[in-house]
């Protein structure tokens, strides 16, 4: 598994050219809904209380955990299926906007499960062809929870599990859950540990780490879909996007690669330049069919956190947004399955492609593809990774 670990690297071919992949309990809670003195005269943006995520699930008590730092950036996270409830950054007139989709109370996250908002994903990110795949010529059996596929970890994946949460600082909260030896069909007791941060360069930090006691595929990622005008303001197509990749990984029409890396050079899942979400989502294109519009994962050329690997700029707030990750892939997904029928935080309803999902991740159905970057980790291995939102306005 050494090589799903950071820094190792594997090379693909490209049609011709090379394209190199880089494989490579003391929950402190917040009282009530914030409120934020700004120079602008529009209302601030807040967060959801904290009382709508002190319930108890599984005979378990979860929490709610703030999240600052000197800026006056804020985020809310609960401990249910390590989720990041709400993000407040600053627009360009300094006004604080929550930039990603999110609901008052669990049970709203429950009710959109489907949809994983904000949710920490695992022990697979993305889709297993036909909820199958061999390790050491033994054949693991999984729940197909999207039509022939798994997705996301199954039917109930650590987005909906009552994780252990421990705030570190004001600016930090760790999240710990050990996933059982077959647990959704996976082998392995797996420990894994997620860490929040909110940096003073206005980054949202997450870190993962895990270790096993026997061989399996690990591929943590999250799930938060971000409106950079807002959470419910509206549309996501004129948001400008660049993604630093020259390929991606085609589909079939049920969402699983080809196995095929392709270069995005003439087709419209070029965002090399800045490019608007919806300037070519329309287009006649096979791939943006099979995804109802975008829903694939980009083949990163560089993955070291010293470049983004994607920029956005929300149109109207100004507000940019900056990924950086030690991931080899990106599941770029606009909000194509989103259809109104949920009522976010602030009472919009999560209208068809009002948000998009920047997935940093190891590429999806990897466990059978022997070409990509492996997902396997071995008992003694430590899989570590993160990524970082990183906020700023132009
Ligand atoms: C998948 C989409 C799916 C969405 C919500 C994304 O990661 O690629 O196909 O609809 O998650 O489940």
């Amino acid at each position: 598994m050494q090589n799903i670990l950071k820094n190792s690297t594997l090379s693909l071919a490209l049609a011709g050219s090379l394209l190199t992949a880089a494989c490579n309990q003391n929950a402190s809670k917040s009282t009530a809904t914030m409120t934020d003195s700004t120079s602008s005269t529009t209302a601030a943006a807040t967060l959801p209380a904290a009382s709508g995520f002190e319930k108890t699930i599984d005979g378990k008590q979860t929490h709610y955990f703030l999240l600052s730092n000197k800026n006056g950036l804020k985020a809310a996270v609960t401990d249910y299926g390590a989720h990041l409830v709400g993000l407040l950054v600053p627009d360009k007139t300094g006004k604080l906007t929550d930039v990603v989709l999110g609901f008052d109370d669990i049970s709203g996250f429950q009710k959109a499960k489907s949809a994983y908002y904000g949710a920490t994903i695992g022990r697979y990110g993305n889709r297993i062809a036909n909820g199958k795949f061999k390790l050491d010529g033994k054949e693991y059996t999984l729940f197909k929870n999207n039509g022939p596929n798994t997705l996301h970890g199954g039917k109930d994946g650590f987005d909906s599990k009552v994780w252990d949460a421990r705030q570190i600082d004001s600016s930090s909260v760790e999240l710990t859950y050990t996933s059982k030896d077959m647990e959704e069909g996976f082998p392995g007791n797996l420990k894994v540990k997620v860490v929040y941060t909110l940096t003073d360069d206005n980054g949202i930090k997450i870190t993962y780490e895990a270790t096993t006691d026997k061989n399996t595929v690990v591929n943590l990622t999250n799930h938060t879909y971000f409106n950079l005008n807002g959470a419910g303001s509206g549309t996501n197509q004129d948001h400008i996007v660049q993604i630093a990749a020259d390929g991606y990984t085609p589909v079939d029409s049920t969402l699983i690669p080809t196995g095929k890396i392709e270069p995005v050079k003439g087709t419209p899942f070029d965002f090399t330049n800045a490019t608007s979400i919806g300037s070519r989502i329309g287009n006649d294109d096979q791939q943006l069919k099979f995804g109802k519009g975008y829903d694939h994962n980009y083949v990163l050329n560089k993955h070291d956190m010293n470049t983004p690997i994607a920029t956005v700029v929300g149109d109207k707030s100004g507000i940019q947004m900056q990924v950086f990750t030690e991931e080899p892939g990106l599941q770029f997904y606009t909000g194509n399955f989103m259809d109104g029928s949920n009522t976010l935080f602030g009472g919009k309803k999560d209208e068809h492609r009002t948000a998009f999902a920047m997935e940093t991740q190891h590429f999806p159905d990897s466990p059978n593809q022997p070409n990509f970057p492996t997902t396997v980790l071995k008992p003694g291995a430590v899989y570590k990774t993160q990524t970082i939102y990183k906020f700023s306005v132009k």
